[in-house]
């Protein structure tokens, strides 16, 4: 990672557990930058996963985390902006692979979905791996590569 800079959002259904969250990466020693909500007022998380997306595409963040109620609407979002791989994982396996494979930038999960436990370990396994490229990367470039509408083999 180019900075210990982790950026991090969510929307009502992920507010109690992003805190969580954001305590334990503190306790790691990461400097949080807290996109919203900053309530367990009703939200519309795109909000937020753009809020997210704006600060990795401008470099001030490399990683980011998303957490709503599933972690899935805040993947949808956050991958309709160009250079964001955001990965809705529940498992640590997936976590850890995302980012070794898939160059994935943002972690989204679902408060409502996983316990703080399994949230901590999730974001361990993704902030903790690295990409490995190779074999990789030609599939990573394919992707982004859609994102310019570039469809050919
Ligand atoms: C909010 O009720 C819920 O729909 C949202 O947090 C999320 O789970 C959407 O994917």
């Amino acid at each position: 990672m180019k900075n210990n800079k982790i950026v991090i959002g969510s929307d009502h259904a992920g507010y109690s557990l992003k805190l969580k969250v954001i305590d334990h990466l503190k306790e790691r020693g990461f400097e949080v930058i807290d996109v919203g909500t900053n309530s367990l007022d009703r939200c519309d998380y795109p909000v937020y996963a753009h809020a997210l997306c704006e600060k990795i595409q401008n470099g001030e963040c490399e990683l980011g985390i998303l957490v709503c109620g599933t972690g899935v609407g805040m993947s949808m979002a956050a991958n309709k902006h160009k250079g964001i791989r955001a990965a809705c994982c529940s498992d640590t396996f997936s976590a850890r692979l995302t980012r070794m494979h898939n160059d994935a930038n943002v972690l989204c999960f679902g408060e409502r979905v996983v316990g703080y436990g399994l949230a901590c370990d999730l974001v361990d396994n993704f902030l903790d791996a690295e990409y490995e490229g190779a074999q990789h990367a030609k599939r990573v470039e394919m992707i982004i590569g859609y994102e310019n509408g570039n469809f050919g083999v």
